[in-house]
């Protein structure tokens, strides 16, 4: 059973109200150049979206969320049991994310939600701990749900970007991002990026292989626009 989450967007010419689906069991992958405003998206979908979630667990290695969210911060993660509920914390290494996923694998009452800030921090590349594993694969037929933001996505390990519903892509400009996100998407949208604008982001259903539009956050109203549907690109 999965509650479902409500991502509003604006339209940016017409102002006619558009609203986009996520459910709180997706997995959501947000990748983009250093600056591009993951973390600040991120702030956005915690602060008006994803709050209404009864677990969820904010990984926020670099201490950007703690005060900007009415999220209570928890240092340890061992604070995690006996329910997480509404955590913000930081993690040290791959082997506390692994408790985190651990403890959310556990839960089978209700969903739970994992945000982490820079995952690519805390997994590695080539090999995966178990539990965190286990979050990952069983995604898709399982109630929990979550959202990360990755720095480098050339050196993402494959099993988050896999089991992601969702792609957030914000311009990428190093080689070996470029090179991945080539083997992973079909190229007609590897070929837009250059096309996005410094803070867009191309929003696309990595399982429909679709691209449901082009938005930006706009920080002074807290809301995002859609900027273009490119719905022409579908298409083809
Ligand atoms: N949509 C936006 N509109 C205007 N300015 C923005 C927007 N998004 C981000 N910025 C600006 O860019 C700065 C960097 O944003 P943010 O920290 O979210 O980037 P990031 O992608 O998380 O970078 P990093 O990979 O280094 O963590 C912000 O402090 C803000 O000033
Ligand atoms: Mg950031």
């Amino acid at each position: 059973m999965s509650e479902t989450l409500s991502i509003k967007a604006t339209a940016l010419h017409d102002n006619v109200p558009l609203s986009i689906k996520i459910r709180s069991d997706d997995k959501i992958s947000i990748v983009g150049y250093s600056g591009a405003g993951k973390t600040l998206l991120l702030e956005y979908f915690i602060n008006n979206v994803v709050n209404q979630f009864p677990n969820l667990v904010v990984v926020d290695p670099v201490s950007r969320f703690s005060q900007k969210t009415n999220i209570r911060y928890r240092g340890k993660v061992e604070c995690l049991h006996p329910s997480p509920n509404k955590i913000c914390m930081k993690l040290q290494s791959e082997e506390d994310l692994e408790e985190v996923c651990k403890t959310i694998n556990d839960i089978d009452t209700e969903p739970a939600f994992l945000i982490v800030d820079e995952i690519d921090r805390f997994v590695d590349v080539h090999s995966m701990l178990p539990e965190t594993s286990m979050f990952f694969q069983q995604g898709r037929n399982y109630q929990h749900g979550g959202m990360f933001t990755v720095r480098q996505v050339g050196k993402l390990n494959k099993e988050v970007f896999s089991n992601s519903h969702y792609l957030i892509l914000f311009k990428v400009y190093n080689k070996s991002d470029i090179e991945y996100l080539t083997d992973v998407l079909p190229l007609k949208f590897v070929r837009m990026i250059p096309q996005l604008s410094e803070h867009s982001f191309f929003l696309i259903d990595l399982r429909m292989s679709k691209l449901l539009g082009e938005y930006i956050y706009l920080p002074e109203k807290d809301t995002l626009k859609l900027v273009k549907t490119w719905e022409e690109e579908n298409g083809k």
